[in-house]
Parts: structure tokens; C-alpha cells; sequence
């Protein structure tokens, strides 16, 4: 989507889009004496002015026919926080439409400079899709849409985007790309070699295969790939912009590639829906591209352990024992419960290696998490009330949701092994405690922690306000936010 932005309405072919507040239909006034006409139509098809609402005509523009969409932005709501939907509606109602440019008009619509870019930037997330493997579309099913112009947007509003929230725009892309492909073109290698682009843009990549890890005694997470005929891989990325030789803070992502459950194989129906159990890694590579793009005034490292959990004749049993790079022994009652490994041993590097202030780790971790939050957040843990509530703040700016769940050492006795220091796999109920109670186990003392439970989020089976259904990217903008409220602020 080429976005641009404008003083005033050009001339051509194209689509009108005016955003009407509630039942207040001032933007209709630049429309001339055709206004009353369009007020009647609009009352015919009881448009109201609703947030995400829509209602589309065509008029006559000096002779030529031009379409116009009529977006609701409901009544009493600030620019800023209509900017996000409004730009989604648009961009879900015209994408296919036939209509291949777009003037989102906001004159005398008192959109600031940040709010006309938080617009483009949604416009552009909504209209993002994958379509490399459908050689059959038909035309009428291809996007047509192909440039949004905004017109009337506070002074600063194209600076603003390109600064700001392009970057983010393509983090958030990043992400969705890996989380869609599917496990036998996204595998350890490929991620990274789809990560390495980041280099241009400054951020240091480091690799460790298989035999790194094993020399450092990462059998925890080696055990998880131990299935696998794919390399097992550790991908550190770094991006400097803060301080020199200040310690950083590090986003660890569980990137399972495929989970089969291993040799606790999962039943069939559904399990392709794990090839995207790499999202918390995905949305990791997603966030380092836009703090890059975005030059962030921090140090922050992205830790991804990428492994692919597959059952074979080589793969870990239940009732396995390992030796975490962390010392720790565990115990591996369900092969199905890796993602904990993944994360214990890639967070024990994290700490050893890099020398972090804070942990955010990102995962699908748990089924459980969908019994708790659904769809609609994804669970935060952490013991640490500061870092809750930071969370949470950039939560409610960013629209990603987050709903935080407790901890106690009380579920610790519940994963007691008669043969290890741990087990993996504790009681069903509340089964994500459980699960980020073992992560604790790994987090050293003084280091700040959170772990985000995203499994319910990263993919949807139904579009939303800025993600058609499939990979929402979910989590980048979390991590992006973080950075510039908690850390470069
Ligand atoms: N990747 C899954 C969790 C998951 C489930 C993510 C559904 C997205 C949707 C994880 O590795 C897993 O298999 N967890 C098990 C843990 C259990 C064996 C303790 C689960 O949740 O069933
Ligand atoms: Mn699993
Ligand atoms: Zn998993």
C-alpha cells in the first residue's frame, strides 16, 4: 500500500472516503450542494455514524462518477482514538472494491499530526495479505487498492509516519509473513536467513547451530529438536541505539517452528494450526525490525530458540531427563510441554551472555490460555508490580491486549519430580501457571521478568480492526510501545 498525504484533495480517478462523527455530519459540507442529497441517502440506509460503520454511494464530481464511502467514527470519540478503526474499515471495504486509489479526507476534522499517522498506518495493516501461494485468484479476487492519500491531516503528519509508525507498519509485517508460512518453508534456518535482512538496517545477528548450543549444554531445548532432521538454531539479535555498554533489555521468543507434541503427538484435527507456535519468536524478529527502522534511543536484544518438535526414532521420550544450560534438571513427562524447555534454556543464555536488566519472553505457551482469556488478551505474568503496570500502560495505548494472571510459588510442589529438580508438565487446571511458574525457575535473581502467554493471539480466525483473519502480528506493537514509553522516554 503506497500511502502519501496532501494539503488538498487531488484531481482524478478515485474513491472519497469522509469519516462523519455520530449523527454530526459536518464533514458532508465539502461536498458542496450535493450534501442535502447525500444526507437523505445516508438516512435511507439508517447510517448513523457508528464507529466502524460504513455507507457507500456514488456521486457526480464535476461530471465524473466517483464513489464515496461515508466511514462512522461514533459520536464524542477523540481523532486519535478513531484514527486505528476508521482506517481499518476503510481499508476492509476497498481492498477488493475495484477502486485502486483512495482520498481520505480529514479536512476540518481536527486529526493531529499522530493521529493521521496512526490512520495510514492501519489503513496498511488492515490491506496486508499473503498471497504468494494462490496462483488461481481471479481477478475480481485480488486487491485492487493500491494507494491511500490523506488529505487535511495536522502539519507533521507525514514526517510522523514515516518516523514513527511506517517502522512499525513493517515489524508488524515481518511477523505476519512468518507466522503464515507454513512449517516446511519456515523451519529454524530459513527463519533466521528471512531475519537477516535486519542486518542492513543495524542489527548485530548472531547464530548458534546445534553443536554451539550443545557446548554450552543447552539440552533442554536441544532435546525439544532432538526429533527433528532440521538444524536446531539460536538466533541473538542486537540493536544498540541507547547508551554504550548499557545493559539491555531482552524480548526472548518461543519459536517452535511445527508442534507435532513430539512423541505425546497431538490428534490431527487442527494441528496445522501449529506452525505458527513460533509467533512469540515471530513477534520478537517483527519488534527488532521496527526499534531498527525507527533508529530507538535503547539497547534491546531478541532472543528467538528455534526448534521444530517432531516425533521420530530419534526423538526425546517421556519420562526423558535433561540438563539445562542452567544446571537444573527436568524432567520431560509430556514431550507436548516444550515450549517451557525452549524458553528455559534460551533465557539462561539470555541472562549469561547478555547481561539484561529485564526479560519480556513471548510464547504460545498454553492451551490453557485460550480457556482463561479466549481471543482477546493474552496473559501476563510477572512478579514484579512496576513492570505490570508498564505493561499494562502500553497495553491500553496499543490496542494489544493483556490481562495479567498470577503467580505463587504454591504450583511449584505441583511439578515435583521423583527423579529431577523439576518436571515439565504440572496439573491441567490453570495449566498456564503451571507453565510460567517453571519459566521462573530459570529467571536468575535481580532480573527484572515478564512472560506474555500469547497463544490465543497470534492467529485469528476472524478479521479485526487492523488484521484480516490469519496472522495477527500481534505483540510487536507491545514491545515497539515498550520501548518508547518505558525505556527512550
Ligand atoms: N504450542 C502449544 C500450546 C498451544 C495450544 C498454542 C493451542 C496455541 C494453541 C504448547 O506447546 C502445548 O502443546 N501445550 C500443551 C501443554 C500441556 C501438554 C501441558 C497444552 O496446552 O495442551
Ligand atoms: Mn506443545
Ligand atoms: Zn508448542
Amino acid at each position: 500500500m503506497e500511502i502519501s498525504f496532501s494539503a488538498t484533495r487531488p484531481s482524478g480517478d478515485y474513491a472519497l472516503v469522509l469519516p462523519v462523527g455520530g449523527k454530526d455530519q459536518g464533514a458532508l459540507t465539502t461536498l458542496g450542494d450535493q450534501a442535502a442529497g447525500i444526507r437523505a441517502a445516508l438516512a435511507r440506509q439508517r447510517f448513523e455514524g457508528e464507529a466502524g460503520t460504513a455507507a457507500e454511494l456514488f456521486i457526480d464530481d464535476a461530471g465524473a462518477v466517483r464513489r464515496l464511502l461515508v466511514v462512522g467514527t461514533g459520536a464524542g470519540t477523540s481523532p486519535g482514538d478513531a484514527a486505528e478503526k476508521l482506517g481499518g474499515t476503510v481499508a476492509a471495504r476497498l481492498l477488493l472494491s475495484g477502486e485502486t486509489r483512495a482520498i481520505i479526507d480529514l479536512t476540518g476534522r481536527n486529526y493531529d499530526a499522530d493521529s493521521a499517522a496512526r490512520l495510514a498506518l492501519a489503513t496498511a495493516l488492515r490491506a496486508w495479505r499473503y498471497d504468494r501461494y494462490r496462483t488461481k485468484l481471479k481477478d475480481k479476487q485480488k486487491p485492487t487498492l493500491a494507494s491511500i492519500t490523506i488529505v487535511g491531516a495536522g502539519e507533521g503528519a507525514e514526517n510522523r509516519y514515516a518516523e514513527r509508525w511506517q517502522p512499525v507498519l513493517e515489524g508488524v509485517k515481518l511477523t505476519r509473513e512468518l507466522v503464515t508460512e507454513p512449517a516446511n518453508i519456515i523451519y529454524p534456518a530459513s527463519f533466521v536467513e528471512r531475519c537477516r535482512h535486519l542486518e542492513q538496517l543495524g542489527v548485530e545477528i548472531e547464530v548458534l547451530d546445534g553443536a554451539a548450543m550443545a557446548k554450552l549444554g543447552m539440552s533442554a531445548l536441544l532435546g525439544v529438536n532432538q526429533g527433528s532432521v532440521r538444524e536446531p538454531q539460536l538466533l541473538v539479535m542486537r540493536w544498540n541505539g541507547g547508551g554504550q555498554g548499557a545493559p539491555p533489555v531482552a524480548f526472548v521468543g518461543k519459536g517452535v517452528t511445527f508442534d507435532t507434541g513430539g512423541i505425546s503427538i497431538k490428534p490431527a484435527q487442527g494441528m496445522e494450526a501449529m506452525k505458527w507456535d513460533m509467533g512469540g519468536a515471530g513477534a520478537v524478529a517483527g519488534a527488532m525490525k521496527a526499534l531498527a527502522l525507527r533508529k530507538a534511543k535503547a539497547n534491546i536484544a531478541g532472543v528467538c530458540g528455534l526448534v521444530e518438535n517432531m516425533p521420530s526414532g530419534n526423538a526425546q521420550r517421556p519420562g526423558d531427563v535433561v540438563t539445562t544450560m542452567s544446571g537444573q534438571t527436568v524432567e520431560v513427562i509430556n514431550t507436548d510441554a516444550e515450549g517451557r524447555l525452549v524458553l528455559a534454556d534460551a533465557i539462561t543464555y539470555t541472562q549469561q551472555k547478555l547481561k539484561p536488566t529485564t526479560i519480556i519472553d513471548l510464547a504460545t505457551l498454553t492451551g490453557a490460555i485460550l480457556v482463561s482469556l479466549g481471543h482477546e488478551y493474552g496473559g501476563l505474568f510477572t512478579p514484579d508490580d512496576k513492570l505490570a503496570a508498564d505493561l499494562m500502560d502500553v497495553s491500553a495505548a496499543t490496542g494489544e491486549k493483556l490481562w495479567r494472571q498470577p503467580l505463587n510459588d504454591s504450583f511449584d510442589r505441583l511439578t515435583d519430580s521423583p527423579i529431577a529438580d523439576t518436571k515439565n508438565l504440572g496439573p491441567r487446571e490453570g495449566g498456564s501457571i503451571p507453565a510460567a511458574q517453571f519459566i521462573k525457575r530459570f529467571v536468575d535473581d535481580g532480573v527484572r521478568w515478564a512472560h506474555l502467554d500469547i497463544a490465543g493471539m497470534v492467529w485469528s480466525d476472524k478479521a479485526g480492526d487492523t488484521f484480516d483473519k490469519g496472522a495477527t502480528g500481534y505483540g510487536v506493537r507491545l514491545l515497539d510501545r515498550f520501548v518508547s514509553d518505558k525505556l527512550e522516554g
